[in-house]
Parts: structure tokens; C-alpha cells; sequence
């Protein structure tokens, strides 16, 4: 009765975001953006100067951090210990760092745990690299939506310089194509497709043509 949990897992730059935003719109969803909840851990983590290798500092900071999302009007704002860190956590420098910072145990557990509350009634979006497979794997609907690296560099690129980075082409496909590296092959958790999520090529389709296949196949299950 209270709708769908609905995950979208991917890589970076392939479009979740958007897509999760859009999606969320068309079926008065919430989306919950789970990269954001990672940013803002990292940003307290970088805030605070933990060492990342000292676990027993980064398990305290999560047990006490508190990170909220505010969806209201239909833009995102993070909030991390009551700070806005909305656009402080977007920068290639702090994208790094949450893929080396979510590898961590203690912050998995304590990410995971807040988004299967918020996410346990339905009715919701939840975007990633893990909903499918670890939060919610008995998840109604997967996608795993996915482009080539280059088309992935090159929209996170147009982004970057929309928000006023000096970056080049080159060097964002490169940070994203490392991102995903390490985010596919940690230990706890890895970026991978679910065997019941369904494949989304983003590649070649522009965003309304990706979002009414997915609202079709949505509403088919509703
Ligand atoms: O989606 P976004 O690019 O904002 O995510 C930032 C980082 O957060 C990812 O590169 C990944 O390391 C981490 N992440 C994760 N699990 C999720 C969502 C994001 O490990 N469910």
C-alpha cells in the first residue's frame, strides 16, 4: 500500500542522480540519494582530521554523526551535524575521498542501518552502488544503470564545470574510471549489478527515453 522500494545502482556519472530525481517525481516517491549520506561522512571525517586508517576515530564519528537529507522542492540539500555541506561535498577532491571513506566498515554499518530506515515503508527512490544487493536486496524493482566510461567522464565533466571547477575532459574520466575502480572491488559491498536488477544503458538514450522505459516497467509492478 505504501509503494515500492525502487533501487538504482550504477556507477558514477551514468545518470542515477537524475534519473532517481525524475523517477522519484513521476511516482511522488521519495529519493534518497545514499552517495550523499557518503559525502557527507567523508566531509565530517576530513572536518574532524581522522586518520581514515584509524578505525576505532571513524567508528566513533559514526555512531554520533547525524546526516539528514532535505528533498524539499525537489532540490537536495545534506546536512552533516546539523552544517550544510550541500555543495562543499561535490567536489572531485571529496568524490575521492568518499570512495576510499564508504570502503570502511564502521561507516557502511552505520549507512546502511539509516537507509533501510528510512527506506523500509517504500514509497521510495534509493540510489547507489549497493541498495540492490546489500540494503534492500529483496527490493521490489532493481535497475543498474550504466554508460560507457567515456560518456560517464564527460557528463560528470559538463557538471564540474557547471559548478564553476577548473578540471579538464581527460582528467575527470580518469578520476571516475579510478572511482569506480575502487568502488567495485573493495571488500565490503563492492559496486556490482544484482542478479534480478535490470540493465540500463544510458549510452546512447537521452534522459527522458531512459526515465519513461524505467517509469513503464515501474508502474507495471505498482
Ligand atoms: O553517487 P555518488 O557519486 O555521490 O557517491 C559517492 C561515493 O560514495 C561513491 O563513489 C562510493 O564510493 C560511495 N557510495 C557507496 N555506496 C552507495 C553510494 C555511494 O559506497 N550506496
Amino acid at each position: 500500500p505504501n509503494g515500492l522500494i525502487i533501487a538504482i545502482d550504477g556507477p558514477s556519472g551514468a545518470g542515477k542522480s537524475t534519473i532517481a530525481r525524475l523517477l522519484a517525481k513521476r511516482l511522488g516517491y521519495l529519493q534518497i540519494d545514499t552517495g550523499a549520506m557518503y559525502r557527507a561522512v567523508a566531509f565530517l571525517v576530513g572536518q574532524a582530521g581522522i586518520d581514515p586508517g584509524d578505525a576505532a576515530a571513524v567508528e566513533r564519528l559514526c555512531s554520533s554523526a547525524d546526516i539528514r537529507l532535505d528533498n524539499a522542492n525537489c532540490s537536495l540539500r545534506v546536512y552533516a551535524n546539523g552544517q550544510d555541506v550541500t555543495e562543499l561535498i561535490r567536489t572531485p577532491e571529496m568524490s575521492l575521498m568518499t570512495s576510499r571513506i564508504s570502503a570502511l566498515r564502521p561507516v557502511r554499518e552505520s549507512m546502511m542501518l539509516l537507509q533501510r530506515r528510512l527506506g523500509q515503508d517504500g514509497g521510495v527512490v534509493l540510489e547507489g552502488r549497493d541498495i540492490g544487493t546489500a540494503v534492500f536486496p529483496d527490493a521490489e524493482l532493481k535497475f543498474f544503470l550504466f554508460a560507457s566510461p567515456e560518456e560517464r567522464g564527460k557528463r560528470r565533466y559538463a557538471e564540474l564545470v557547471g559548478n564553476g571547477e577548473q578540471v579538464t575532459l581527460e582528467e575527470t574520466i580518469e578520476a571516475v574510471t579510478r572511482r569506480d575502480r575502487q568502488d567495485s572491488q573493495r571488500d565490503i559491498a563492492p559496486l556490482r549489478q544484482a542478479e534480478d536488477a535490470i540493465p540500463v544503458d544510458s549510452s546512447h538514450s537521452s534522459i527522458d527515453e531512459v526515465l519513461n522505459k524505467m517509469e513503464d516497467i515501474a508502474r507495471g509492478k505498482i
